[in-house]
């Protein structure tokens, strides 16, 4: 049996990476996903049925796991159902903080356990030789899954709007001296300095605290790199987990996620051009935005009505669409794909330039566009389109800003300078649609608005593409 289940926990890992790897791309994310959730419900149901404890007992309780197992079910499915995919990040937030609570739950749990077998007592007074290093496992996987946990859930209500930043006067420092707080008394604890739960419950108090004062200073729009940071921490506390009860699938898989969050952040913030440290501690987006209509050099925009956008795009030979966060609120994809589909059978050629952080996550516009069946070969990563803008006829902006901010790369005092940008500017003619002159994300004035070929058309990114789809049609 236990042979079985070591070949079993080999498949679930391999489907694990598999997965990850598939989840990649556009065309194969989706069984991607798949393959890995079947691999996770194989180790899951094997460890069920054919784990065996210390003691060589199969586990008992069957009843409340498979109990906690529906209604956990249920809550996912229903959750992932519902969801607008405008609110994905803070769903992705809320099952990583229960993650982060599983993995701190663990850690709980095996200190109990521990205080109620033999070891007990003179856990009372000390820590034995023998169980340092599982409790050294144990306050690892405790403060970072209570970080992980209570940070998520202040990322979670956040971009659900219910909790405003809170940026205390040296709050840098409160956090610093919090942090450093709780690793002394972990580690007093473990050098045997002090005893006694009532030190291990400060730990997980502290650590909480900490996740809730790490993640309330941190502005709203900063959210996906934070959540992708706290997932990386889960991905650690439930490795944890995976050393505590010699289960490697639970390893391999908490440093998968550990080492994927990682690597997202890292790319996240080399996409914008921040350092991580940036993003913790700056104050981005707090920049005013532009007065309607005019730069700060007194430039002026050109607006372009519906039928004259119509006429342009129609009779072009190429037209580059770029979507940004404005196609995700608006949830204008569809309409988006009509356009496409109308100006191709026209004859124009329709491409999608996708810049790696337009929108708020990653692969936002990649999902929003496989949504409405948009062609995966039609999107264009931003380094194979950028040399394809000088031949291209009309640049479409759908509700894009700092994406195409020309700052990033002429002003070197811009809090985007430097963040590859997608170059439109360099097309022959550029529409931009959105509904006012507000700044986006980073909370800066464009200049590419008041360039001499950019036309301003005003309105919400899906009223106004369907508006555009029945101009086209009647010309
Ligand atoms: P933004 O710069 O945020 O601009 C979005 C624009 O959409 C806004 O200027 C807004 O203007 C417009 N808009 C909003 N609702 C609209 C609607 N219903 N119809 C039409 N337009 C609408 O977006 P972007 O260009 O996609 O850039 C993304 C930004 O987010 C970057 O700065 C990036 O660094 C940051 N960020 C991205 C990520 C990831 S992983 N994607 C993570 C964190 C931060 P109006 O209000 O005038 O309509």
């Amino acid at each position: 049996m236990e042979h079985i289940l070591v070949v079993i926990y080999l498949i679930a890992s391999v489907t694990f990476m598999l997965g990850l790897k598939m989840l990649s791309k556009p065309d194969t994310a989706r069984k991607g996903n798949l393959i890995a959730a079947v691999g996770m419900g194989l180790a899951i149901f094997a460890t069920i049925f054919l784990y065996k404890g210390d003691s060589g007992q199969h586990l008992t309780n069957l009843s409340w796991i498979f109990l906690a197992l529906v209604v956990g079910t249920v809550i996912g499915y229903l959750m992932a159902k519902r969801v607008q995919m405008t609110a994905m990040p803070q769903m992705v937030s809320f099952f990583n903080g229960m993650g982060g609570a599983c993995a701190a739950l663990i850690s709980v749990i095996e200190f109990q356990h521990i205080s109620h077998s033999n070891l007990g007592a003179e856990l009372q007074t000390g820590l034995p030789a023998e169980l340092v290093g599982k409790m050294v496992i144990i306050f690892a996987g405790l403060i970072i899954g209570a970080v992980s946990f209570s940070g998520s859930m202040i990322a979670f209500g956040k971009l659900e709007g219910k909790i405003n930043d809170l940026n205390l006067p040296g709050q840098m420092f409160i956090n610093m001296g919090l942090l450093l707080g709780t690793l002394i008394i972990a580690g007093l604890y473990l050098g045997g300095v002090v005893s006694g739960s009532s030190w291990f419950y400060l730990t997980l108090a502290l650590s909480l605290i900490y996740g809730i004062l790490f993640v309330m200073p941190i502005g709203g729009a900063d959210m996906p790199v934070v959540i992708s940071l706290l997932n990386s921490f889960t991905g650690v506390a439930a490795a944890c987990g995976g050393f505590l009860y010699d289960n490697n699938v639970m390893l391999i898989g908490g440093i998968l996620v550990g080492s994927a969050g990682t690597i997202l952040t890292v790319a996240m913030c080399k996409a914008m051009n921040r350092s991580l440290l940036n993003v913790l501690i700056g104050n981005f987006g707090a920049g005013s935005a532009a007065a309607a209509g005019t730069n700060a050099s007194g430039g002026s925009t050109k607006e372009i009505n519906l039928s004259d956008a119509a006429i342009l795009m129609k009779y072009s030979q190429k037209v580059v669409i770029v979507p940004g966060y404005g196609l995700a609120v608006a949830q204008a994809q569809h309409a988006c794909h009509e356009l496409e589909k109308l100006l191709e059978d026209n004859g124009v050629i329709v491409k999608y330039a996708i810049h790696p952080v337009a929108g708020r996550m990653p692969g936002h516009m990649n999902v929003l566009l496989a949504e409405s069946n948009v062609n995966y070969d039609k999107l264009v990563e931003m380094e194979e389109i950028n040399p394809e803008f000088n031949t291209t006829d009309v640049v479409l902006v759908v509700g894009a800003n700092d994406v195409v901010n020309p700052a990033a790369k002429t002003d070197p005092t811009s809090p985007i300078y430097g963040m590859p940008i997608l170059e439109v500017e360099n097309a022959k003619n550029v529409i931009v649609m959105k509904r006012s002159m507000k700044a986006g994300y980073a909370g800066i004035e464009n200049e590419l608005f008041y360039q001499p070929k950019t036309y301003m058309l005003f309105g919400d990114a899906k009223d106004t593409l369907s508006k555009l789809v029945t101009e086209v049609k009647s010309l």
